[in-house]
């Protein structure tokens, strides 16, 4: 088992990030546990310029050791971000390595790893520098098994040492029992939010993006109607502009987490095809699930001859979903149609009875 850290901070191995750091490593104890601290103001890391040659054509051109970080985060199956706080977030030192893993958070490919972070400051945004560090390492694909923050004004003047230290060596165990025990960790809504921007995204410009739409493409992520080569007439329509897209990326990843929401003790003998048509300025999305043997599933796009069919306004139907708009009440104002069986209408709300998809 590998364990990769990688310490941003310009006093290398004498400085407070490296004490907490050292005392998760020390918990990463057990056989055939290898460590290994790169510490980034040893290795040679250029800025990234902006090219975006490792999204168009999947490779950098800068000649430093990037390339050979990027190999040790592969090869290993822990990794740890560390870094001290400056001006409210990470150290320059960390944060040309992290602009320099760009094609890592385009094209992530590192799930089955699991990993952590530290933050060390003066006591001023340490959190949200940690959950940074998290949140990058998550885009990578990494399962996060947590953070730890320590606060000191210098090195070697730790806060409450006995606590961040005891602290510190229980996440280093819990690192390596995870990925022992290839612990699972459930996907949170901002990652599904993230995969369903990147997707949005990569598709829209594939032509530019071409090393992250091929990626995406290999990896099947591109499967929604809307993704395909050619266009299709029955999902979204006309050329929208740049607001109606961000609202379109919004609308599919709640209409993708309904089906989490669904009970199925209310839908016991039910088969029913449910078709939405949300309109949004000049697009319209199709979205349709299907309810079958208590099981719902959600797909863009439109069928025939659905159960029941429900159209309007976008907007409505995210403030429904948000609780701002009464349901019942947004039928009965007629700012929502519906066509087919009253009777799954009247079921809908209890099928759909948690809040996700809000
Ligand atoms: C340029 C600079 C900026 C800093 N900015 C912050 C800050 O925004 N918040 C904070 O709490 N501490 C700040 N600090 C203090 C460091 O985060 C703190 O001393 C930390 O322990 C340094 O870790 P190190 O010993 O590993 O370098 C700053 C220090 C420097 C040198």
């Amino acid at each position: 088992m590998k364990i990769l850290a990688i310490l941003g901070s310009p006093h290398g191995l004498r400085g407070a990030t490296n004490g907490v750091l050292s005392e998760v490593l020390a918990g990463c104890t057990g056989e055939g546990v290898e460590i290994e601290t790169v510490v980034l103001s040893k290795q040679k890391i250029k800025y990234c310029v902006g090219c975006a040659n490792c999204l168009t054509k999947g490779a950098c051109n800068q000649k430093d050791d990037v390339a050979a970080i990027h190999d040790k985060m592969r090869e290993a199956d822990g990794i740890i971000l560390a870094s001290p706080v400056y001006l409210g977030t990470v150290t320059g030192q960390m944060k040309v390595f992290l602009d320099r893993c760009l094609p890592l958070g385009h094209r992530p490919s590192f799930h089955g790893k699991y990993g952590l972070s530290v933050a060390v400051s003066a006591g001023f945004m340490d959190v949200p520098t940690a959950d940074y560090l998290l949140g990058v390492l998550i885009a990578f694909g990494v399962a996060p098994v947590g953070t730890v923050c320590g606060i000191a004004a210098a090195p070697g003047l730790l806060e409450q040492q006995d606590v961040v230290v005891a602290y510190a060596r229980r996440l280093g165990r819990q690192l390596v029992t995870a990925i022992r025990e290839q612990h699972e960790y459930p996907e949170t809504g901002e990652q599904r939010r993230a995969h369903a921007f990147f997707r949005d995204l990569i598709y829209k410009y594939r032509k530019f993006f071409k090393a992250d739409y091929k990626y995406w493409k290999e990896q099947g992520w591109l499967t929604l109607p809307q993704a395909e080569e050619e266009p299709q007439p029955s999902t979204t329509t006309d050329v929208p502009s740049e607001v109606d897209e961000q609202a379109l990326v919004k609308l599919r990843s709640m209409l993708e987490a309904i089906p989490q929401a669904f009970d199925p003790s209310a839908a016991q003998g039910l088969d029913a095809i449910i078709q939405l048509v949300l309109h949004s300025g000049p697009k319209t999305l199709n979205w349709y699930f299907t309810i079958r043997e208590q099981k719902c599933q959600g797909k863009e796009g439109s069928v025939p001859n659905p159960s029941l069919l429900l159209e309007g306004p976008a907007e409505t139907w995210v403030a429904i979903s948000e609780g701002r708009i009464d349901g019942a009440q947004a039928f009965v104002q007629g700012d929502f149609k519906f066509e087919g069986d009253l009777q799954v209408l009247m079921q809908f709300s209890t099928l759909f009875s948690s809040q996700a998809g809000s």
